[in-house]
């Protein structure tokens, strides 16, 4: 690559990455979109942008990638919903290789400021037992309890950043994101979410007429969902801001899976039979967003409701269920 670029987008081919190269690209900015799929497995592919396949597991791949550019936002990972992470712990450890590769990358090539996107789950399994939970302040990383598998690599990639600021001098920005949702992202396969995993459980059940569904777990387990407009409002406000510490970019919308389930069945217009299958992946009991943080280095905070960012997620994931079928 012998361009200059102001932004590249590790993951552009990804949910997240293929929305917010479309926001950055509408801003005016040149963007290097690079991810390791075939360009048709692309949730969103920007003609106006470099689009790029390549391993940014590889150094030589992320110091090619960096190249020339202003700002890197690393979204690129091995990574899905708890059906994925439970089963895929390795892989997605592996993810390691592609965070410290970009983040080395990037150093060494003069990047002016690094985004990285660490998780939720970097917070300690035992603050998340009850589903009444306490909303996870960013403190209750510490001491490290993460998700097995995906978490440790996050928090272990997250606090490099840290390390490469206080050491280097590099500025880093990490936001912990909370489950995020919205169209153009993971539906079907085995990776999907449980926002878009319902969602296309109730549109086959509305396009079969078979109204029964399954849920994973009792359905009284809690979660909080971000929308897509938020988490790119977010993350560009992160990146822009002063701060280096890792900030929750979250909803603090707390809801049981069956209030998700009820939601979505009220935008379809029908009722389900739920029956709830008790091996399936769970993850911890209950987890929300403590905003306190963000409100007050950003004094913002995610305020779509989940009814609303359902309501287009749902449309948009019903049509692929239909397409589908066709
Ligand atoms: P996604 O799976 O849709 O996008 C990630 C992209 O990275 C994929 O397109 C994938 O092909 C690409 N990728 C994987 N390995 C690669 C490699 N070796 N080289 C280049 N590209 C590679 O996921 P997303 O939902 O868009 O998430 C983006 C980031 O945000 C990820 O780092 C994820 O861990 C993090 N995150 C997401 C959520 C969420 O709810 N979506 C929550 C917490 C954290
Ligand atoms: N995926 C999925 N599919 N989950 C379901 C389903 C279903 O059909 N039915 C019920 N669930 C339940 C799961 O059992 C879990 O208890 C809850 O819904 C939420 O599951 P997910 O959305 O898959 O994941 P998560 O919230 O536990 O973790 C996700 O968010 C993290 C950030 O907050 C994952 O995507 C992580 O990778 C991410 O970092």
């Amino acid at each position: 690559m012998d361009k200059q670029v102001d932004v590249v987008v590790a993951g552009g081919g990804g949910f997240i990455g293929g929305h917010l190269v479309g926001a950055l690209l509408a801003q005016g900015l040149t963007v290097r979109s690079i991810d390791i799929k075939p360009r048709h497995e692309w949730y969103q592919l920007h003609d106006a942008a470099e689009n790029v396949i390549a391993d940014l597991s590889l150094l030589e791949n992320a110091r090619a990638g960096v190249e020339g550019a202003r700002q890197v936002y690393m979204l690129a990972a091995d990574m899905g919903g708890m059906g994925f992470i439970e089963n895929n712990k390795a892989a997605c450890m592996m993810s390691v290789l592609i965070s410290t590769h970009m983040l080395k990358a990037a150093h060494e090539a003069g990047v002016e400021r690094y985004f990285y996107s660490s998780s939720a789950c970097v917070y300690a399994a035992g603050k998340q037992t009850d589903p009444n939970v306490t909303a996870l302040r960013e403190e209750d990383a510490y001491p490290a309890q993460a998700e097995d598998g995906y978490g440790w690599e996050k928090l272990f990639s997250e606090r490099m950043c840290r390390h490469f600021a206080e050491d280097y001098g590099f500025t880093t920005r990490v936001a912990r994101y909370h489950n995020v949702y919205g169209p153009h992202g993971t539906w079907e396969g085995g990776r999907e979410k449980a926002p878009a995993a319902v969602c296309r459980k109730v549109a086959q059940a509305v396009l079969s007429g078979d109204h029964r569904i399954e849920i994973w777990g009792d359905g009284l387990q809690t979660r909080s969902f971000m929308y897509i407009d938020d988490c790119l409002h977010g993350t560009q406000m992160i990146m822009k801001g002063d701060s280096g510490v890792p900030v929750n970019l979250g909803s603090s919308e707390l809801v049981t899976i069956n209030q998700l389930v009820d939601i979505v069945e009220r935008i379809a217009g029908i009722r389900c039979e739920r029956s709830y299958r008790l091996d399936a992946p769970q993850g911890v009991r209950g987890r929300n967003s403590d905003n306190t943080l963000i409100r007050e280095i950003y004094g913002w905070e995610p305020s779509v409701s989940l009814a609303d960012g359902l309501e287009k997620t749902y449309a948009w994931v019903y049509d692929q269920v239909k397409r589908s079928h066709q």
